[in-house]
């Protein structure tokens, strides 16, 4: 799929841009803090309604407005969707399919699929379990996105156990009524939790091949990356088999939560399930975390990414079904060989976007459609505008000196 159509109004150092895009690969030029990421950033969250920067929507709306816009036209093959989205910071998104009625935001949710690499993503390697979990969560909300809702049960369940094993721990007090409230804490956690950890060992066992391939691809293959999932409930089988059936899991993670009561109890704290689990990646024998050289940490963490790509483009049959890769910041910090090496896996994108300070970074086969981007005291701007207004909404051209705000 490719975006044909990018708009945005008041999201981060953007009053208004409107920038036309083809398929192929595009690349966003500019010095350090004009805009360039902010309008991949948009691009992202156009299709998943998640920055890859920030947990916290309010960030995402320009300085002094209360809310911010952005619009896109999506091409799958033959057919073609507006999409436009409304941030209201504390509220939920509204969204426009086709100019029609606003509706649930969840709806426009898929319809734009992108995956998005960005130096943030480094953290993903060098840093705790939790961003890994995220990686994993994303990516199994994008296959199946009804999961999503398991996702929000589970992490609201946890939250009230949490609340009430503390509450007791401050009563200095553990009766009957605690038993009988935690014995329902634990029936939804665990119908939740089991849907959660066979979604997450069902998009680990798709991850292991092509993250060995194209971490082979991007280096020149003397290390195999590989991972370990250790869940916090035993599982019977390892996790590059097919994952045991959800009623099984709920009841693995019935029994360990019974073993931990004790621990739980004494230290307040939900010890079992999904958001204690640990994912560890290896390159070679080593664990990449607090062993990887900086440019392994790197071509480890676009690894991911690039088979996060495989996943869902295998997981859909039609070759216009491929997510739209952006590729925020990354030629830079990769020698020579390994970004001629990249270049060469991008092809497999119909839409590739890319971002850069300066186009000696990045490799020719990239630079055919450029935009650049500058900023003055009003905001960002990008320099090709298109020439007719983008349907919807989102209409006011942008103008040189006058604020409208
Ligand atoms: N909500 C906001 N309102 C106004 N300006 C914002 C907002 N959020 C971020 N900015 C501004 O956007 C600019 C950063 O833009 P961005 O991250 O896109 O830069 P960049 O071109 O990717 O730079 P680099 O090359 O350093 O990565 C900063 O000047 C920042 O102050
Ligand atoms: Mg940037």
């Amino acid at each position: 799929m490719y975006l044909s159509r990018l708009t945005v109004a008041d999201f981060r150092s953007y009053r208004w841009a409107d920038l036309e895009l083809t398929p192929g690969s595009t690349v966003l030029l500019g010095a350090n803090g004009v805009g360039k990421t902010n309008l991949v950033e948009a691009i992202g969250y156009l299709g998943s309604h998640q920055s890859h920067r920030v947990s916290q929507d309010a960030q995402l709306v320009r300085f002094g407005q209360d809310r911010a816009r952005i619009a896109g036209r999506v091409h799958r093959g033959p057919r073609s969707v507006a999409l436009e989205l409304e941030i209201l910071p504390g509220r939920s998104n509204r969204v426009a399919i086709n100019r029609g009625a606003p509706v649930r935001a969840r709806e426009g949710l898929g319809i734009l699929r992108t995956v998005v690499f960005a130096p943030e993503d480094l953290g993903l390697v060098t840093q705790d379990p939790g961003g890994r979990r995220r990686f994993l969560d994303q990516l199994m909300v994008q296959l199946r996105p009804a999961l999503g809702e398991a996702a929000a049960d589970y992490e609201r369940v946890l939250r009230q156990r949490n609340a009430l094993l503390k509450s007791a721990r401050r009563a200095h007090r553990w009766g009957a009524e605690e038993e009988t409230t935690l014995e329902v804490w634990d029936e939804h956690l665990c119908t939740a939790g089991a849907r959660l950890l066979h979604g997450r060992l069902h998009v680990l066992r798709l991850l292991a091949h092509p993250l060995r391939e194209d971490y082979a691809a991007l280096t020149n293959g003397s290390k195999t990356a590989s991972y370990a999932y250790d869940s916090t409930v035993p599982l019977a089988r390892g996790t590059h088999t097919e994952a045991p059936p959800v009623e099984e899991l709920a009841a693995d993670m019935r029994t360990a939560l019974r073993a931990q009561r004790e621990e739980e109890r004494a230290r307040a704290l939900t010890l079992v399930g999904p958001h204690r689990d640990e994912l560890t990646l290896f390159l070679g024998p080593a664990p990449a975390r607090g062993y990887a050289s900086h440019g392994e940490t790197w071509s480890l963490a676009l690894a991911l990414r690039l088979a996060a790509y495989d996943v869902l483009a295998a997981d859909d049959p039609d070759p216009h079904g491929r997510p739209v890769l952006i590729l925020d910041d990354v030629f830079a910090e990769l020698d020579s060989a390994r970004r001629a090496r990249l270049a060469g896996l991008v092809g497999r994108a119909e839409q590739v976007i890319v971002t850069g300070a300066a186009v000696e970074d990045i490799p020719d086969a990239l630079t055919g459609h450029r935009v650049l981007i500058r900023q003055d005291a009003e905001g960002s701007e990008a320099v090709t505008a298109a020439a007719a207004p983008v349907e919807g909404d989102i209409r006011e051209p942008r103008h040189g000196g006058e604020a409208d705000a």
